[in-house]
């Protein structure tokens, strides 16, 4: 099939790699004409494992390519993805639609045959219906199909979760494209994806309540996490205890920092925000984003108890910066709020990342990068360690540190206390 994704973002990029390996014919678009020439060059935007060789691999057997040109490469498509963001509007918790409005404005220009045009970005329920009705203006309804097809791509997993995915949802109201989008995900169905189709305003909000409900899943854990400090329980063998029960399922609680990263925090505002439109009160996601957003003040007050109220000058070692491991991406990160606290209080932190420096600490006063995890523990009062990346897992303590005082404050939980305590050093964890 001759497909076309606009944005090539993760979910536009991965999602176009993934169907070219699949032996599609792909052309990933973007306006972003420095992008274009450097995936050209086999130079990718974004951290994400494995997606270099793919891109490379498809680039070069010629069912991959690039272009800054949306027109012709919709010209030359049956089918279009658009993968563009929907980020939170300034001032509102609303989607801002203004990059799919832009491009469907310039897709509907290109319309020669008919096209089946896909929503994989992230939009309120209703969308679809009036981006049909904005499209009818200029093109005969018979000539095109408004499609939802939502992605559930984690950052870090996303080629793992395109190949294995949990499910497929593609959402119309016609039968002609349903069949269509079955034939091009029947690779994936035939090793045992589940294909679910439905209709279209359906499959939106499906989208939305995924991650409204992992978000919630999330902060409940965090929640049972602060009764459990209190209390002189492990949340870890809470959430064994709790997650075995297969009504409730193991995954997505762990106890950690607050929920980061460029979907739970958008979506989960938007999702407020499309049912208050409608005049429906979600109060439990509501409180979520409440819970959510207290997080690191919480996480800030224990820093202080730990420290007792001594944070200024402490030299602290700070792993991992990213909202999450096996990425790059800051956003919605809570080091964002946790950094700049500790500088505030008078602490000088030395950060390191596997994915590097961040733009974001450039200006906040005593917050230096360090090149390796040595140099970062090396000298430290404390090491808070932010993320899971493997890098920080066996961390030889003891090589890197004569400090016999050494406090860990583990926010991921990836340590044994009893080891990290046996080597003399103070331990605390998330909830336990
Ligand atoms: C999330 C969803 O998991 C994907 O299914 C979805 O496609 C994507 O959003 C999106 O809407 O595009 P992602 O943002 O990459 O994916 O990250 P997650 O792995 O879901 O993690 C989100 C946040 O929750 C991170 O801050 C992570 O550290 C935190 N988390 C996750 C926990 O604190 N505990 C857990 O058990 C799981």
């Amino acid at each position: 099939m001759k497909l076309c994704m606009i944005g090539t973002g993760y979910v536009g990029l991965v999602s176009g790699v993934c169907f070219s390996d699949l032996g599609n014919d792909v052309i990933c678009v973007d306006k972003d004409i420095k992008k274009i020439n450097n995936l050209k060059k086999g130079i990718i935007p974004i951290y994400e494992p494995g997606l270099e060789e793919l891109v490379l691999k498809n680039y070069k057997n010629k069912r991959l390519n690039f272009s800054a040109n949306l027109k012709d490469s919709v010209k030359k498509s049956d089918v279009v993805f658009i993968c563009v963001g929907t980020p939170t509007k300034k001032n509102s918790n609303s989607a801002d639609l203004t990059q799919v409005y832009d491009v469907v404005k310039a897709v509907s220009k290109s319309i020669n045959k008919f096209k089946i045009i896909i929503n994989k970005s992230t939009v309120p329920v209703t969308t679809g219906d009036e981006l049909e009705k904005f499209i009818s203006k200029k093109v005969k309804k018979k000539n095109f199909s408004v499609v939802s097809n939502p992605e559930f791509l984690r950052e870090g997993e996303a080629i793992r979760d395109f190949i294995y995915p949990d499910r497929i949802i593609v959402g119309s109201n016609d039968s002609k494209s349903t069949r269509i989008l079955k034939n091009l995900y029947a690779p994936l169905i035939s090793k045992g994806a589940k294909f679910i189709s439905t209709k279209r305003r359906a499959a939106e909000l499906i989208k939305y309540a995924s991650n409204a409900f992992l978000a919630t899943k999330i902060t409940f854990i965090n929640e049972i996490a602060n009764l459990c400090e209190k209390t002189g329980i492990d949340v870890e063998e809470i959430s064994i205890g709790i997650g075995l029960d297969k009504r409730i399922g193991s995954r997505f609680l762990r106890a950690g920092p607050s929920y980061g990263g460029s979907c739970f925090p958008k979506d989960t505002k938007a999702i407020v925000s499309t049912a208050e439109k409608f005049k429906t009160n979600l109060s439990i996601i509501k409180s979520v984003i409440r819970s959510n957003n207290k997080r690191t003040v919480l996480l800030s007050k224990r820093l202080n108890l730990i420290l007792k109220n001594k944070i200024k000058n402490k030299v602290i070692s700070f792993l991992g910066v990213t909202f999450k491991a096996n990425t790059d991406d800051m956003r919605d990160s809570s080091s964002l709020k946790l950094i700049p606290f500790l500088s505030k209080k008078g602490a000088k932190i030395k950060y390191y990342d596997p994915t590097g420096s961040k733009k974001e600490f450039k200006k906040i006063k005593n917050v230096e990068f360090s090149n390796s995890i040595q140099e970062s523990i090396k000298g430290s009062d404390v090491v808070i360690l932010h993320t899971e990346w493997n890098d920080f897992k066996s961390i030889n303590f003891k090589k890197f540190t004569k400090n016999k005082k050494l406090i860990i404050y583990d926010m991921r939980n990836i340590y044994s206390p009893d080891k990290i305590k046996k080597l003399g050093f103070k331990y605390y964890g998330i909830g336990r």
